[in-house]
């Protein structure tokens, strides 16, 4: 991130002498991505390392490795139905990789519960970033508690020690993770590290964490790690690891609510990159760019065809997860929670008559919410568990003949209605 944030209490210098209680010294920790040159914060334990371990490490009873399918091999189009997948476990064992690639995956959780008491977990190999499709709760880390609800994305740097608890009765998450950083969009911002005026989001619009009074007690403390490609380790901590005086840096988990992503209008067709809200990587030789279609003002040229062209993005796999199925290009094949998977291997398009239905669109705003994924060199598989959940029919709904549900042109509204 770019925003500097401080937390509670910290030395006025760095890596001096400092007490939160009488005679125990401090324990200083930087949490750093990029090695020591990436993004950081500086965290100020009241009295222990992180790095105490008071029992022997072991495999955790559960694990977030995925597996493939035979079919995965075969190039092709994919639908998958995450909204007809079952609610279970917690966050974090309800966890279920749909796509995955060597650097990228994402994943459905659709938990029922909180996690266990005074259990935790951190993702060791890969930062997150959770769009909550439903549901609310509040995700507590060393950095301090983060509340979420439903529509916003909850950022989390790889090496966060957190747990989610859940305040309604089941939530709905999709989770990107990346082996390098998430950020905003970098060309959204000027050379001071602040958002342009021209941006579509504003830094300033995060939420940041809350962070209550550290915990110096004394235990055993279950921390689940993941690790080398969904392995999953429990380590024991011999106290709690919330126990931060206070934090100071660049690198911490935050909220971006995406109605915070101010959509940007031209008279004729916006491509995609103007609705980027994050990036991964070395865009656009590594990682991705992630993207908030929230409703936004159709062309208002007088032959603009709002509907997309058919794009044949040979360097980027598409991975797309619709929140409502009010979408031009894909009505009455989508629904809600629906998720495509376009190989760049093959073009795609709008299915059916979209393009000539979205003629009555011009300068009018569909409700649509949808958050797109794009990869840069970087192939992505289905899993066995997002195959299962799929539209077997999808890789043949661009045929003349194909069935689709009923396409009425819905969820366009006019600017001033
Ligand atoms: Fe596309």
């Amino acid at each position: 991130m770019v925003l500097i944030v401080k937390k509670g209490t910290v030395p006025p210098t760095p890596h001096t002498e400092f007490y939160a209680i009488p005679k125990v010294l401090t324990r200083e920790e930087i949490h750093g991505s990029y090695g020591f040159s990436g993004a950081w914060s500086r965290k100020v334990h009241v009295r222990s390392y992180p790095t105490e371990q008071v029992k022997p490490p072991r495999k955790a009873d559960f694990s977030l490795a995925p597996d493939f399918p035979p079919e995965a091999d075969v190039l092709q189009p994919y639908h998958i139905f995450t909204g007809r997948m079952p609610h279970e476990g917690d966050a974090i064992r309800g966890r279920k990789p749909i796509v995955h690639g060597t650097r990228t995956t994402l994943s459905i959780s659709k938990p029922t519960e909180s996690m266990p008491k005074e259990t935790f977990f951190r993702n060791g190999e890969r930062h997150e970033v959770y769009f909550v499709q439903d549901g609310e709760g509040v995700v507590r880390s060393e950095y301090g508690d983060l509340k979420f609800r439903k529509n916003v994305y909850v950022a989390m740097p790889k090496g966060t020690t957190y747990r989610i608890e859940l305040a309604s009765p089941k939530a709905w998450f999709l989770l990107v993770e990346s082996m390098y950083p998430i950020n905003f969009a970098p060309h959204y911002f000027n050379k001071e590290g602040q958002a342009t005026l021209m941006s579509p989001v504003v830094e300033t619009e995060i939420e940041t964490p809350e962070l209550p009074a550290y915990r110096d007690e004394r235990g055993e403390f279950p921390v689940d790690v993941k690790h080398a490609g969904g392995k999953v380790t429990r380590i024991t901590l011999g106290h709690h690891p919330f126990d931060l005086v206070g934090w100071e840096g660049a690198l911490y988990p935050f909220v971006f609510d995406v109605k915070s992503h101010h959509g940007i209008a031209r008279e004729i067709h916006t491509a995609p990159p103007m609705h980027q809200t994050f990036q991964s990587g070395n865009v656009p030789h590594s990682g991705f760019s992630l993207c908030s279609f929230v409703p936004v003002m159709a062309g208002w040229h007088p032959l603009e065809v709002p509907a997309p062209y058919a794009h044949f993005n040979v360097d980027s796999d598409e991975l797309m997860f619709f929140c409502n199925p009010f979408y031009g290009a894909r009505e009455g094949v989508v629904e809600e929670g629906s998720f495509t998977f376009h190989p760049g291997s093959t073009p795609h398009s709008p299915q059916g008559k979209a393009a000539e239905r979205s003629l009555a669109a011009r300068g009018k705003v569909q409700g649509r919410l949808a958050v797109m994924l794009d990869t840069y060199f970087e192939s992505m598989r289905i899993t066995t568990y997002g195959f299962v959940h799929r539209d077997p029919s999808y890789v043949l709904s661009w045929a003349e003949t194909a069935p689709h549900a009923e396409a009425k042109g819905e969820g366009w509204e006019s600017p001033s209605a």
